[in-house]
């Protein structure tokens, strides 16, 4: 039997999940301030503290020897971050080399003047959020990003042969009128929509019990209205994914609240500053920036083998009144979406 050496055995947790997919949390600032993920006045962590491209590279490079093929760069939003471009441009060309994708997950607002550098450094597919179609609401929901930005992100984004798939979280009497338009709107495009429930992630500005909205429920209201044919498609994620008939478009629903998908996660997140959280609902983690300043490779290693024994079974997020705080204290924007 050949023994791997440590530096290339498979990530498997003690669950027998493979963990194939990385996030990075490039930055956990966002120019825009979304009522459902940050509260009006957000403390950002110190930029000091915030790991390197190099020490990001590192990382990134150790998990991709050990069998990560796919990493999603997010935030905050990723693209605020000073010169992201070098850092999408270097893993950029791990691709084929171990990685067989690399994405984004951006607000868009910055997009427009980085789309077809994302297109050259190998990215294909990037999500974009997108509540509403209505420039007013836009204004509410961010409370200070301007739709057209996003918009002009998109068109150059489509451009530059990048596919886009449009996440809106679905919010009971803020934007669950929209989720036709939004699907017609999107399907036109030719972009994937995916609907998400709010989560309770960190203290923010809206009542998420007010707000929540199952998507059970929306699943029923459109169903009745379009032909759904149910996907295989499986990313590991909490996604299902349905092809509308009349629109030809594909439609997905990210139910984390009211359907657990834990069984199949392949996934961990490493935030900005080197935590690598090894569940989105829980605080389970390793400082994987400590390991690899104070042991180099062998250590990260070492940490990575850890990670691996500590990974929760999975979640378990309730939203009623008798929880008054959030399952989880930091916020969407420090774990990455
Ligand atoms: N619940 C659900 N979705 C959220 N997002 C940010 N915070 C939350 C939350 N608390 C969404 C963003 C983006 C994706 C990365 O996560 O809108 O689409
Ligand atoms: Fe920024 Fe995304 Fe959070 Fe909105 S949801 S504040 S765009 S990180």
């Amino acid at each position: 039997m050949t023994v791997l050496p440590q530096s290339h055995r498979p990530l498997i947790d003690s669950f027998g999940r493979r963990i194939s997919y990385l996030r990075i949390s490039v930055t956990d600032r966002c120019d825009f301030r979304c009522v459902y993920c940050m509260a009006e006045d957000m403390t950002f962590l110190p930029k000091k503290d915030v790991l390197s491209f190099e020490e990001v590279e590192a990382i990134a490079g150790a998990f991709i020897a050990r069998g990560t093929t796919k990493i999603r760069l997010t935030g905050g939003e990723p693209l605020v971050r000073r010169d992201i471009m070098a850092l999408v441009r270097s893993l950029g060309q791990k691709i084929g080399s171990g990685l067989d994708e690399l994405t984004v997950t951006t607000n868009g607002s910055q997009l427009a003047k980085h789309a077809a550098g994302l297109y050259e450094a190998g990215v294909r597919r990037i999500n974009v959020s997108l509540d509403t179609l209505d420039a007013e609401r836009f204004r509410q929901i961010t409370r200070r990003g301007w739709i057209e930005d996003v918009l002009d992100g998109i068109s150059a984004a489509q451009a530059a042969g990048i596919a886009i798939k449009i996440n809106m979280v679905a919010m009971r009497g803020v934007n669950d009128d929209e989720i036709e338009p939004m699907l017609a709107w999107a399907h036109g495009k030719s972009m994937g929509l995916t609907l998400i429930e709010g989560m309770p992630l960190g203290e923010v500005g809206i009542d998420r019990v007010d707000t929540y909205l199952p998507l059970r429920e929306l699943h029923e209201r459109l169903a009745r209205r379009y032909t759904f044919t149910k996907l295989d498609k499986r990313t590991g994620g909490p996604a299902r994914y349905v092809h509308v008939a009349e629109t030809g478009g594909t439609l997905g629903f990210i139910t984390p609240m009211s359907h657990n998908f834990c069984e199949s996660c392949n996934r961990v997140r490493l935030t900005a500053t080197g935590q690598l959280y090894l569940c989105l609902g829980q605080d389970d983690q390793v400082n994987l920036r400590d390991a690899w300043r104070e042991g180099g490779a062998a250590a990260l290693d070492a940490a990575l083998d850890h990670a691996m024994i500590i990974k929760p079974k999975g979640h378990d997020f309730v939203l009623d009144r008798t929880h008054e705080a959030p399952a989880v204290a930091r916020h969407m924007s420090v774990t990455g979406g």
